[in-house]
């Protein structure tokens, strides 16, 4: 079957690229993209490594296909950062050791980033939620629970 163009926008920038037949967004994106943000965890929709926004509104690219974000925005954790300078976000989880494989951080990051986007003073229930379909192996969850608040509040450098 033939590739599929599709055009789309993605951390700000329009990029084209080529989708396989039913070719997920996941693997579009870092193979077809070269974008290496997205993780793949479980590749059925249950750990969250591979999310990123649609358009504002947070999705497992493993369980999306490629050719649905033809036309529309798409955000990953690699966009995060300008140039050389975090996102508070990013200080805010440094900060606070909320990382140590990093394996599920992108993913969370974009989790978080959506939620504060919504929401600027979110709750801790609110954060627990936002990140509720992120798994994390490592962490035991309250650093990165505390790096959100702390973004949040503005401690964290800018
Ligand atoms: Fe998509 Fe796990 S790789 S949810
Ligand atoms: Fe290792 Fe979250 S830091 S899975």
């Amino acid at each position: 079957m033939a590739k599929t163009p599709i055009v789309f926008t993605l951390n700000g920038s329009e990029r084209a690229s080529f989708a396989e037949p039913g070719q997920n967004l996941l693997e579009f994106l870092r193979r077809g993209v070269g974008d290496l943000s997205p993780k793949y965890g479980c590749g059925q929709g249950t750990c969250g490594a591979c999310t990123v926004s649609i358009d504002g509104v947070t999705h497992l690219a493993c369980l999306t296909l490629a050719e649905s974000v033809a036309g529309r925005r798409v955000d990953t954790a690699a966009g995060l950062a300008t140039g050389a300078t975090l996102h508070a976000l990013q200080e805010s989880f440094m900060e606070n050791f909320a990382a140590q494989c990093g394996y599920c951080t992108p993913g969370m990051l974009v989790s978080a980033k959506a939620l504060l986007d919504r929401n600027p003073s979110p709750s801790r229930e609110d954060v627990v939620e936002a990140i509720s379909g992120n798994i994390c192996r490592c962490t035991g969850y309250e650093p990165i629970i505390e790096s959100v608040l702390a973004a949040a509040r503005g401690r964290a450098r800018t």
